[in-house]
């Protein structure tokens, strides 16, 4: 992901307000739409496979119950992940990072991998060579950024393998009134996410001046769209690909 003219449309777990949240529906749609990006969540299977899945229990969003890291990928991949949404998406699977990088394959659409550790009891699951091998078997490591909440993980990360861009997560609580530069430049990232209600003129500023690049989620209505264009930001993180990109083109 590099700065751009205008703002790049990531679509914030797939089209997710108008899909079900990381299923492929949602990111047919994102695709479909225009999106430049797809942003989606990805967590570890109690067997280590990379499941794209936002919560740390099945709960919200399948008919099934239980922890990710309690569940094998067969249990996961028996749940409806489409019906909370709408009957009509009753067909829709958590799907494997494997399967979405095999459909973006043939498209220009890059990816935003969010690894979420938070909840998991296990120690060393070796999840980032997990993610790493998997982006270099697609040859996704030009197409790829991969950001958390755990810095942690993404510096461990880019010791194990710097060709694959970092994205550091701002955390309100943790991170308050620290530089994105700071926190960047700690774990080797190269881009600072934030939501659109923490942006700050001093945030842009800082990365302005440290040639970082910056994306905003939360971009949900035309309202937060021109208010964020005005700004200046480098992405624009959005349930609504489909209406964005239209008022970017328009
Ligand atoms: O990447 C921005 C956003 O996805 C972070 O929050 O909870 O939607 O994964 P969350
Ligand atoms: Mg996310």
């Amino acid at each position: 992901m590099v700065a751009n003219k205008r703002p790049l449309i990531i679509a914030h777990r797939g089209a997710s307000g108008s899909s079900p949240e990381n299923t492929m529906a949602a990111f047919r749609k994102s695709v479909h739409a225009g999106a430049d990006m797809i942003e989606l969540d990805v967590r570890l299977t109690q067997d280590f496979h990379l499941v794209v899945h936002h919560d740390r229990n099945v709960r919200r969003t399948t008919n099934g119950r239980g922890n990710i890291w309690d569940l094998t990928l067969q249990q996961l991949r028996s749940l409806d992940a489409g019906s909370w949404f709408s009957p009509k998406f009753q067909r829709e699977r958590i799907p494997t990072l494997r399967e979405v990088m095999e459909f973006l394959l043939p498209t220009r659409v890059n990816l935003n991998v969010e690894v979420k550790t938070d909840g998991d009891p296990r120690k060393r699951t070796h999840f980032e060579e997990c993610v790493i091998l998997i982006i270099m078997e697609k040859k996704f490591e030009e197409r790829t950024l991969v950001s958390s909440f755990d810095h942690k993980f993404l510096k461990h990360m880019h010791e194990l393998f710097p060709g694959i861009k970092t994205g550091a997560l701002y955390h309100p609580v943790r991170d308050v009134r620290k530089k994105p530069s700071t926190l960047c430049s700690r774990i080797g990232a190269s881009a600072f996410i934030c939501s659109r209600t923490q942006l700050r003129q001093r945030i842009i500023d800082d990365v302005r001046a440290h040639k970082l690049v910056l994306a905003t989620y939360g971009i949900n209505t035309p309202q937060h769209f021109d208010a964020i264009l005005d700004l200046g930001v480098d992405a624009m993180v959005t349930d609504w690909p489909e209406k964005m990109v239209k008022r970017l083109i328009s």
